[in-house]
């Protein structure tokens, strides 16, 4: 700072505190006063709208999908620019990496940008930076929000045809998916399915099998879906019995 400014300022500074009010009381005062109406406001909305616990959590349903609440969009969208084999990448680099780096970034902007300009015009520095920070923001948080959610349940196989646009309908019906990995998750009680074609049974070995699993494994814990249609079946079997050789699961 110059000598002329550095002066000014020492002048404004005596002035405004021979003629100001003291931090403390005035405005830690002021403070819990605003803040005890705020909670007040928080807790009196909460009574008036009856805010109530939701459903209770069923693990196994196939058909929720989960989303953030706005304010965490952008987050989300980060996790999924980064892609890798590894989970823990995507997950590290979104929510740990990149926001603590650019959390870092603007706590040491003002040490970086030491210009004693307040007019916006003359801090290009400052002003980039928040331009950019703003607008990353904004964009992720819309391309958050409009990202089309994952059809709820409906795996999409490929190449896709008449039999798995039938598997797919049953597979959201039935509990398939609580018990074996198709696509990405599933449970575990039952063996993962992604590559059970190339075992070549049979698509008959199949139908057999959901009629009647202990007909085909004795002491099968898996349940019996005689209950299908044959058609129903008959397209299952055959999904089942091209499972990892002609169709997949993205
Ligand atoms: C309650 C859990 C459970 C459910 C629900 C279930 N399964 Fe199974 N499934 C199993 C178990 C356990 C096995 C292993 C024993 C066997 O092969 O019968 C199995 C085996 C299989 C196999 C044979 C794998 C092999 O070894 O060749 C196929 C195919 C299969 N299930 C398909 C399905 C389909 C399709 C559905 C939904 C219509 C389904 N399962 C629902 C538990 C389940």
């Amino acid at each position: 700072m110059k000598k002329a400014q550095q002066e000014a300022y020492k002048r404004d500074y005596a002035q405004a505190k021979k003629e100001g009010k003291p931090f403390f009381p005035y405005a830690i005062y002021k403070d819990h006063i605003v803040a005890i109406l705020c909670f007040a406001w928080i807790i009196g909305m909460a009574i008036w709208h009856r805010v109530e616990v939701g459903r209770p959590i069923y693990e196994a349903t196939t058909d929720f999908v989960p989303r953030p609440e706005w304010y965490f969009f952008f987050l989300f969208e980060l996790l999924k620019i980064f892609k890798g084999d590894n989970f823990l990448t995507p997950v590290i680099m979104a929510t740990f990496i990149v926001p603590n780096v650019l959390m870092a970034l603007l706590i040491l902007t003002p040490f970086i940008d030491r210009s004693p300009e307040r007019r916006i015009e003359k801090r290009p520095f400052a002003m980039a930076v928040a331009i950019i920070i703003f607008t990353s923001l904004a964009w992720l948080t819309y391309k958050g929000a409009t990202s089309e959610a994952p059809a709820a349940g409906a795996l999409k196989f490929t190449p896709s045809d008449a039999n798995t646009e039938i598997a797919a309908r049953v597979i959201k019906q039935e509990p398939c998916l609580s018990c074996h990995v198709i696509g990405a998750s599933g449970g575990s009680l039952g063996p993962n399915l992604n590559n059970i074609g190339s075992q070549g049974k049979g698509v008959q070995w199949h139908i057999d099998h959901l009629k009647n699993p202990s007909s085909k494994v004795p002491g099968s814990a898996m349940p019996a879906f005689a209950a299908l249609s044959e058609p129903d079946l008959k397209a299952l079997a055959t999904v089942m019995d091209g499972m990892g050789t002609k169709y997949k699961v993205d």
